[in-house]
């Protein structure tokens, strides 16, 4: 539809109108129930006529696009949930990165409708996030300083905050001075401008395989192209695969997420960190450290940054509070060692001076019992979905265990094809994540990655049971083709 729409020429003035509008819907930049703008105010403000406007609603009703209702306006209708940019001609097609990154964007689209069970994003479930005790903070630090709200940050950090940042990188092993950090609204900005400091157009970056998708559509939207090396799911990633990768590519960089990967939520070992480390150093590149899940360990200690072998700069750790304490907060940070300057100086905007403190008295109040209570109930999680999955998935299915994070991965057998499973998902209201978005390689078809973010209930419980009954009747019916074949 699109390329169809880009290479026509201009048509009448009312159906291009009308085509303009059906994209904003099938984007959904407007959205089912959503009243249009009124003919005569949309004639008013683009300055044509009447008919013209009347007519452009008319086509778009008879596309099936909207609808009139009497005496009110015209109206988005409420189409199927399946936008056709979704459909599996779309996204079984060659692998190429914007495949991946429409079917990451509908899925990313899809975990913010509720009418979906969310085993889509990497999301901690509600009740889970200290989201009522944050509010307070947020409350009290208005109430007693609204004049932090009066003020710009410059680009510069609150001290408070970036000095807690420094206090509990301390403790992990990594010793990064309060200045050493640049506060960024989240994670992934903070990944942005680490890829950013460290390449440009054109170049080429190692990626763990599986790999998390924010990577992979980062990595598309500034024209990188990526070199996927496979994450061993009790290991981590490959280093003898990373270094035939280094022989046969002029790699610039390296994204790892050494601590609680995701979508494996695989951990490498200290001596194996090190020894990437020097791999580094013998190829002279730097590696992008995406810290983010690490304070979520279940076992009794948070794992070692791989900064905290860096001894020349060349890690720049990304890291946020997104999934410890509320992703709605917009605040993350970097240590970019050797890379600080080139960051900080195209770098004008940080996080709010109000979010920083708010972070900040929370960090220093209730964050650890907090992270406590939450690696406590991670664990009894992931434990549940692991003994459901044990339960209702077909026969030959195999997962991780992740000693850290809330999320699991799951290989069914090679029958299985979790794009198609997706679909027949979403008839039952169930939102997954499939392989195939972890990866710009045609692989990982039978995998799954499944959020254990979520309270257990017996919904999640029926979710589960619901995709293990849709992943057998997928065997049974190509077992079936096979047989009449
Ligand atoms: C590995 C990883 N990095 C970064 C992010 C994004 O973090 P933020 O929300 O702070 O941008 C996520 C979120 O799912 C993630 O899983």
């Amino acid at each position: 539809m699109e390329s169809e729409l880009m290479t026509k020429k201009p048509g009448p003035l009312y159906r291009e109108l009308a085509d303009e509008v059906q994209k904003l819907i099938e984007r959904r930049s407007l959205r089912a129930g959503q009243r249009l703008p009124s003919v005569r105010v949309c004639a008013r403000q683009r300055q044509i006529s009447i008919g013209t406007v009347t007519e452009a609603y008319v086509v778009l009703e008879n596309r099936g696009y909207i609808e009139a209702r009497p005496k009110s306006g015209y109206y988005v209708r409420n189409r199927p949930a399946e936008m056709p940019k979704a459909s599996p001609g779309s996204v079984l097609g060659p692998p190429v990165v914007v495949d991946e990154k429409d079917l990451a964007e509908h899925i990313l689209d899809l975990s913010l409708d509720p009418s979906y069970f969310p085993l889509t994003t990497a999301f901690p479930g509600p009740g889970i996030l200290p989201l009522e005790k944050l509010a307070k903070i947020a409350s009290a630090v208005g109430k007693s300083d609204p004049g932090i709200l009066g003020k710009y940050s410059m680009g510069r950090p609150y001290p408070p905050f970036v000095q807690e940042l420094s206090r509990r990188y301390l403790q992990t092993g990594a010793s990064l001075g309060h200045d050493d950090f640049i506060v960024t609204s989240s994670c992934s900005e903070a990944l942005h401008l680490a890829l950013g400091a460290v390449t440009k157009p054109g170049d080429v970056v190692v990626i763990e395989s599986p790999a998390y998708f924010g990577f992979l559509m980062l990595i598309s939207s500034m024209g990188l192209r990526a070199v996927e090396v496979p994450v061993d799911p009790k290991r981590g990633l490959s280093l003898e695969a990373l270094t035939v990768a280094l022989d046969s590519n002029d790699a610039k960089a390296l994204i790892v997420t050494p601590s609680f990967h995701n979508p494996t939520g695989a951990s490498m070992s200290n001596a194996r960190k090190e020894l990437l480390y020097s791999i580094l150093c013998d190829y002279d590149i730097p590696a992008i450290e995406d810290d983010i899940y690490a304070d979520l360990h279940h076992g009794p200690i948070r794992p070692k940054p791989l900064k905290a072998w860096d001894r020349d700069g060349r890690v720049l750790l990304c890291s946020s509070l997104s999934k410890t304490l509320a992703p709605g907060l917009g605040i993350g940070w970097i240590s970019a060692g050797r890379y600080r300057d080139r960051i900080d100086e195209g770098k004008w905007t940080t996080s709010p001076l109000f979010t920083q403190k708010v972070a900040a008295l929370f960090l220093q109040e209730g964050y650890d019992r907090q992270l406590r209570r939450m690696r406590a109930e991670y664990k009894k999680q992931l434990s549940a979905v692991k003994s459901a999955v044990r339960r209702f998935f077909p026969r030959g299915t195999t997962m991780t265990e992740p000693d850290g994070g809330f999320i699991l991965w799951v290989e069914l057998p090679p029958a299985v094809d979790t794009l198609e499973l997706r679909l027949d998902a979403l008839e039952e209201k169930i939102g997954t994540a499939p392989g195939p978005m972890f990866t710009m390689r045609d692989q990982f078809r039978n995998c799954i990655r499944l959020n254990c973010g979520l309270r257990w209930t017996g919904e999640f419980e029926r979710a589960i049971q619901t995709l293990g009954r849709l992943a057998s009747r997928q065997i049974d019916k190509k077992l079936m083709a096979a047989k009449a074949g």
